[in-house]
């Protein structure tokens, strides 16, 4: 059994570091992509404060992201690229932090509790194969020691997971 750790951090980088870890150590030894995302999502959502969402979003062609393993309320399940703060992040390649979603344009609202968003694409070789986002029902809820957590994250996961099996 997987013994997830709490303890009081004076820093959001110490949380990350120690979260890092866990995510390693949950991983390990492991490489089938779904199941290692399930356990992802599961960990963040558990680990991390005032989330009411955390999960994957994988491209199932150019143009569509299709639901993947989550923790939360049931969310929408096809998003289009370009559309949404999912959609955007595989359109830019890029991390997209959101203080208020209620001030995005195109924002997918899937739980309505949802205040503050952070998606974080997942990038391999043959570029961004899907995001990672998490949602919070308080606005700014995430800063740029979120951001850079959460890319490190994302990166043991995408590390750790081999679609080639
Ligand atoms: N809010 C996202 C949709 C996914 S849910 O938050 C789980 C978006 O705008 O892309």
């Amino acid at each position: 059994m997987f013994a997830m750790t709490a303890r009081s951090h004076t820093s959001k980088p110490e949380f990350y570091a120690e979260l890092c870890g866990q995510l390693r150590a949950l991983l390990s030894g492991e490489s089938d992509p779904i199941a290692n995302a399930a356990n992802t999502s599961a960990l963040l959502f558990h680990a991390m404060p005032d989330l009411n969402w955390a999960g994957f979003y994988f491209l199932q062609s150019e143009v569509e992201l299709v639901l993947g393993p989550f923790q939360g309320k049931p969310a929408c399940v096809r998003i289009a690229v370009g559309k949404g703060v999912c959609g955007a992040a595989v359109e830019r390649g890029s991390s997209m932090l959101v203080e208020d979603v209620h001030a995005f344009r195109g924002h997918i609202p899937c739980d309505a509790n949802s205040r503050s968003e952070l998606v974080i694409p997942l990038l391999r070789d043959d570029g961004v194969f899907g995001v990672l986002d998490l949602d919070s029902p308080t606005a700014g809820r995430f800063n740029s020691d979120d951001q850079a957590g959460v890319e490190a994250l994302a990166a043991i996961y995408v590390a750790q997971s081999d679609w080639s099996e």
